[in-house]
């Protein structure tokens, strides 16, 4: 395990400079330390660890404090959970440290009651096997791996596997991270984990507030395989769960995730993903959805005007592009950019990259110079100069002034 600990690949030599610096504060307090969680799974399958998961038999708020009192930085403490992050200093690392607890769920769905406690019982608390290895760094123990739950088989079979079959009862979210795992690894989820996402598990599911849910549904999208994963709800029927009227996802439209880098419209996988999954439902059907989904107002008018905008086309064919541009004006640029890829229609490519850049050379000021009272005519007369240019009625300064002569 060290060898994994001192691959350059798998933790790059800055986060490597910070475990032994934790390491060395942990055993100076005695305080057994470990790595736990998504880090230890994505080294054991050497692959590159993003984030460093320090777990901590002690209490890591006073743990960050000392980090913070001998290498500066500062921290942000969770004090419920005892759990911090230590911001460390000249660089954007932020370091999770939690405290090793047991957790107890009053409620299906709820959030936990959790309890100080050893890394053992830390390790069953968490949500699969592969999930649930810990790895020490500190002192004589540097290297040793604690797998009670037999996650090393289980990442060597590429199995998912839940610790105890209430699992999804408790923590419904757990479907979801399940589904993630299996497509990102190209694992199975194991037959009985499978069983366990039952209608139980679905009833609590249903009741998860559009936060939580739209926080996996975020975390899905991010994933390279997205669709994949998304397609993979659906057939499972967990899609249904959370709202009747939820779509399955088009893999057709799969491709249109990645967006093309080279339009200057900024990109957004998550609100491209839900522009896109959305994009075929009616407005009733994206009014219910965007309530149960909890989405901001900004998510919200990106999924219905690709919605409403993909509905619209057919009025629009064969519209000049100063309709097009008129039409288009209001619409988030992401929306019409998803509506073009599903479509292939031109003229909204055109809006994009041509005819919203479009000004009449003639401004406000040069009408107020002229006269013009400034008020809706003003305006008015410069979108008719700018509709100009768009439809090719005028192609030059002189002939824009001719224009302008008649107007004025
Ligand atoms: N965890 C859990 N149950 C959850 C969420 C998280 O048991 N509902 C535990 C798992 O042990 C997980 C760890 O908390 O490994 C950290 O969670 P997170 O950072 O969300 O996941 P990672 O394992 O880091 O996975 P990813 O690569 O997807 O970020």
């Amino acid at each position: 395990m060290l060898r994994l600990l001192r691959d350059p690949y798998l933790i790059p030599s800055e986060k490597q400079t910070l475990l032994s610096d934790i390491a060395a504060e942990a055993e100076s307090l005695r305080m057994p330390c470990y790595l736990v969680g998504g880090c230890v799974r994505d080294l054991l399958l050497g692959r590159p660890i993003k984030d460093l998961d320090v777990i901590v038999e002690g209490d890591a708020v006073a743990f960050a404090a000392r980090l913070v009192e001998v290498y500066g930085g500062r921290q942000t403490s969770h004090f419920k959970f005892r759990t911090a992050f230590w911001h460390v200093p000249d660089s954007d690392h932020v370091v999770d440290i939690i405290t090793a607890r047991s957790e107890t769920y009053e409620k299906p769905g709820a959030l936990p009651t959790v309890k100080p406690s050893t890394i053992e019982d830390d390790l069953r608390r968490r949500d699969f096997t592969v999930n649930a290895i810990a790895l020490r760094v500190d002192g004589k123990g540097l290297g040793e791996i604690l797998d009670p739950l037999g996650g090393r088989a289980d990442l060597e079979r590429g199995v998912i596997r839940i610790l105890h079959p209430n699992s999804f009862i408790d923590d419904p979210t757990r479907i979801f991270r399940a589904i993630r795992y299996e497509v990102r690894y190209g694992f199975d989820i194991e037959p009985e984990t499978l069983n366990s996402m039952n209608r139980e598990a679905l009833k609590v599911l249903e009741s998860l507030s559009g936060e939580r849910l739209r926080n996996e549904l975020d975390l899905i999208l991010d994933e390279n395989e997205s669709a994949k994963m998304l397609m993979r709800l659906a057939g499972l029927g967990i899609l249904e769960s959370i709202h009747p009227k939820m779509p399955e996802f088009t893999q057709d439209y799969a491709d249109y995730l990645e967006m093309d880098a080279h339009l200057d419209v900024a990109a957004d996988r998550r609100v491209m993903g839900f522009i896109l999954w959305f994009i075929d439902l009616s407005e009733e059907e994206i009014f219910l959805l965007v309530n149960r989904l909890d989405f901001s107002n900004e998510l919200s008018l990106a999924v219905w005007a690709g919605a409403q905008l993909k509905r619209s086309l057919p009025h629009l064919t064969g519209a000049k592009p100063s309709e097009w541009a008129y039409a288009l004006e209001k619409l988030p640029l992401l929306s019409i950019y998803a509506v073009y890829l599903v479509t292939r229609e031109n003229a909204l490519l055109s809006y994009i990259s041509i005819w919203r850049h479009v000004r009449a050379r003639t401004t406000g000021e040069d009408l107020k110079k002229l006269g013009l009272a400034p008020g809706p005519r003003l305006g008015e007369v410069l979108n008719r100069l700018r509709a100009a240019w768009l439809d090719g009625e005028v192609t030059t300064e002189f002939e824009e002034r001719d224009l302008l002569a008649k107007l004025v």
